[in-house]
């Protein structure tokens, strides 16, 4: 059966590469390619998929939430978020899934579940920002202090995910929510090449914190390489970009994906080392 990942631009996507190999150790025939899909195709692909021999599909930009009214049904934290990642075809129906936010959290508790008992800083406010709080909140995180370039965005997002464990920072508040977090997320474009680095002092970072970036290209930030210059605990994009995608190849397959090993796939694709890992 089909696999893909469709998007626009999607020609550097790193999940064929991930989803293949996952394909191959499970001995599975399917296959999985890159379908470059624009804003005005979306529909009519979604058709050919309906009628063809699908298994499902990830979805990236720019359709993660414009596919929504194409989808039959929607799995609750895919609701919560307002955003699709993963798509299922079952008994017909196209059935959308968010794994982006469970994708975040999974490095989180597999390495430094103690980061749930301590306040949070999240900056950004963009889709990637809202994967993560909803997931966040489904922890026993305190308090999830958010901060965004554009204070109503921040608002918004806190709002419509509306917890008592939620709120807005303003910029001056930033450096004691430096101090006061366990654990601090870039989920901005910030850091991204072609984009300015996150404007963030670590000095007052307590020597515990974990510092999260979810930007991939390159892996080694010039937050990350901040918090790696003070001997900081660091997870980076590509642990998120591998669980999401372990978490897709379960709902289609329903096995588990054997994550190990598999960064250094992905790092030798993109021409990096790995060494920005602790
Ligand atoms: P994604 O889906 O990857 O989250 P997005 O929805 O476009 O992408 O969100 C991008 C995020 O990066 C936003 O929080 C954006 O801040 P604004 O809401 O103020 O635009 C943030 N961002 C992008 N460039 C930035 C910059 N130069 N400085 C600060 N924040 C930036």
């Amino acid at each position: 059966m089909k696999l893909a990942v469709i998007g626009h631009p999607v020609s550097q996507s790193l999940s064929p590469l991930m989803q293949k190999h996952w394909l191959k150790q499970h001995g599975l025939n399917h296959t999985y390619d890159l379908c470059d899909v624009s804003g005005d195709a979306l529909s009519s692909f979604l058709e050919t998929i309906r009628q063809e021999d699908w298994l499902g599909f990830n979805v990236t930009i720019p359709h993660k939430e414009s596919i929504l009214p194409f989808l039959d049904r929607l799995a609750p934290q895919a609701r919560r978020i307002g955003a699709v990642n993963t798509v299922l075809k079952k008994d017909g129906q196209l059935i959308g899934y968010n794994t982006d936010g469970l994708g975040f959290l999974k490095p989180l508790l597999e390495r430094y579940e103690a980061v749930f008992h301590r306040p949070v800083l999240l900056i950004g406010a963009g889709g990637a920002a809202r994967a993560i709080l909803a997931a966040l909140l489904t922890t026993h995180t305190p308090l999830v202090m958010v901060y965004n370039r554009t204070a109503e965005k921040a608002a918004g997002l806190v709002q419509s995910l509306g917890s008592g464990r939620a709120t807005i920072l303003r910029q001056d508040d930033v450096q004691d929510a430096v101090a006061a977090a366990g654990l601090i997320i870039n989920a901005t474009s910030c850091g991204m090449a072609g984009y300015d680095p996150l404007d963030i002092d670590l000095a007052s970072a307590s020597g515990d914190v974990v510092v999260y970036d979810i930007v991939y290209k390159p892996l080694n930030t010039p937050l990350l390489a901040q918090a790696n210059s003070r001997g900081l605990q660091i997870i980076d994009g590509l642990d998120m970009l591998i669980h999401q995608g372990a978490q897709a190849f379960k709902i289609w397959t329903g096995r588990d994906a054997d994550t190990v090993g598999v960064k250094d796939m992905l790092c030798s694709a993109i021409g990096e080392g790995c060494e920005v890992e602790p």
